[in-house]
């Protein structure tokens, strides 16, 4: 059949490693996606650091409806849609600012910064007609905060935050984002524009490890990569689709620096906010990536040395450093998504380690970033391949590690899945979430040949 809605539940079978090509070409599935996968999840929004005063506010989109995250004169922080409720004209077009008043460019409709209408001009002439008070800007459902980290809803049903991340991914995050009491956002985040499927990007950071080699074979092929992309450690995902993968290199390759490279001045810090058992994942994997259902993928790499060569000269005991970003893979069509990601950074760390680890950061996963490069590269290469009638129709490969067993000396919460080279545990896991999504009973599938 032309669409992929009749046949749902054949588009992802986990149990036996195949997903059909079909869900990075369809323009079916991508119009669903919107109000499932992100009309019912919790989806990031802003880090707290971006709207830290009354009136502070940036804009941003929850799937491809443009938001204003805004934080009040009350000190709430609220989303709100960012359309005009007039004729729908895009209301703020400004990036970021503080603002007391949003007002429409059109005919000069005028919002406070709760999102509600408090001007209107020539109000008379609608002679008592108008009622303002039910005309206030459209507001995601709910708002909450994790580690700092900024999610809305526009469904009335999700459960809370804390339940939707999950004490095993919750566990994972504050080895990251609350590590120390202060992890800030380094500045505005960067943007870029891939042809390529936003799942491409999110599945590839929940789980995809074996890439590496090839992908990103350069620093081996220079000379500069000892362990030649391989890695070892475990990787963990939970019902809700979230995924995780933490490693290390192989033995008497590339050394597992203390503390993620972070200065000895925050150790004690860390050491007062983490678990022992926090401290012990820490202390013995060099770098942890993964994505928050659907959409927000984070990464966090140590030791990272040749990519930032003119702050630290080679010498025997050079100082390591790391570099903590998340991308948000915002999605604009089947074969489109704007990349949006920011650098983190501790706040206390000395101004000289924040700029190597910007450059760091730059080098290897900003808009032109060698690695950034080297993966959109083959997503957008994917892309345009599945866009043929023939390739669409294939089933993609997803089996490696099928007979996972939990690895049994893991210290989290929950299970955990050794990962003596690499597997796609995390990758089906992510893909089963997508489909239980697709197939959400609340929202009734069109009839055939219906028009969406
Ligand atoms: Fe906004 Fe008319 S469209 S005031
Ligand atoms: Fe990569």
């Amino acid at each position: 059949m032309p669409g992929g809605l009749a046949q749902l539940a054949d588009l992802v079978d986990s149990k036996n490693g195949f997903v059909s090509a079909r869900i990075f070409a369809d323009q079916q599935l991508y119009e669903r996606e919107l109000e499932t996968v992100f009309g019912d999840s919790w989806l990031f929004v802003a880090h707290e650091s971006e709207v830290p005063h009354p009136g502070d506010f940036v804009t941003r989109y929850m799937g491809e409806d443009p938001v204003i995250v805004c934080r009040g004169r009350d000190d709430q922080v609220r989303v709100l849609l960012n359309v005009c409720r007039h004729r729908g004209r895009k209301l703020c077009l400004e990036d970021a600012g503080n603002i007391r008043t949003f007002q429409c460019a059109y005919h000069g409709w005028t919002y406070n910064e709760a999102g509600e209408l408090t001007g209107v001009p020539f109000f008379d002439a609608y002679q008592g007609k108008l009622d303002k008070a039910s005309l206030g800007l459209h507001q995601a459902a709910r708002v909450e905060t994790c580690f700092g980290l900024i999610f809305a809803t526009w469904s009335d049903c999700a459960p809370p935050l804390s339940g939707y991340i999950g004490e095993e991914l919750a566990w994972m995050m504050r080895i990251l984002f609350d590590r120390t009491a202060h992890v800030e956002v380094a500045g505005p985040p960067m943007r870029w524009t891939v042809d390529a499927n936003w799942k491409l990007g999110a599945a590839n950071f929940s789980g995809d490890g074996h890439h590496l080699p090839t992908t990103h074979g350069y620093g081996a092929a220079l000379g500069l990569d000892a362990s030649r992309g391989h890695r070892i450690g475990y990787v963990l995902h939970t019902d809700e689709g979230h995924c995780s993968q933490m490693r290390y290199c192989p033995p008497g390759t590339i050394d597992t620096p203390p503390y993620l490279g972070l200065p000895e001045a925050l150790w004690p810090e860390v050491d007062a906010r983490l678990s022992p058992e926090q401290l012990d994942v820490m202390n013995s994997h060099l770098s942890y990536s993964g994505n928050i259902f659907p959409n927000l993928s984070f990464l966090c790499v140590a030791t990272v040395g040749f990519l930032n060569t003119e702050w630290q000269p080679e010498t025997a005991d050079r100082p390591v450093v790391s570099f903590l970003t998340i991308r948000q893979w915002q999605p604009r069509g089947p074969d489109g998504m704007e990349v949006w990601s920011w650098q983190l950074l501790d706040r206390d760390v000395p101004e000289s380690w924040k700029e190597a680890s910007r450059v760091c950061y730059e080098r290897a996963f900003g808009m032109a970033g060698l690695h950034e490069q080297d993966d959109v590269e083959n997503w957008a290469a994917i892309t345009e391949a599945v866009r043929s009638p023939r390739a669409r129709q294939l089933r993609l490969n997803y089996q490696m590690c099928m007979e996972a067993t939990p690895a049994p000396d893991w210290r989290g919460p929950a299970s955990a899945y050794a990962s003596p080279s690499f597997s796609e545990i995390n990758e089906r896991a992510f893909y089963d979430a997508w489909l239980r999504r697709m197939a959400s009973p609340t929202i009734p599938l069109p009839q055939a040949g219906e028009a969406r």
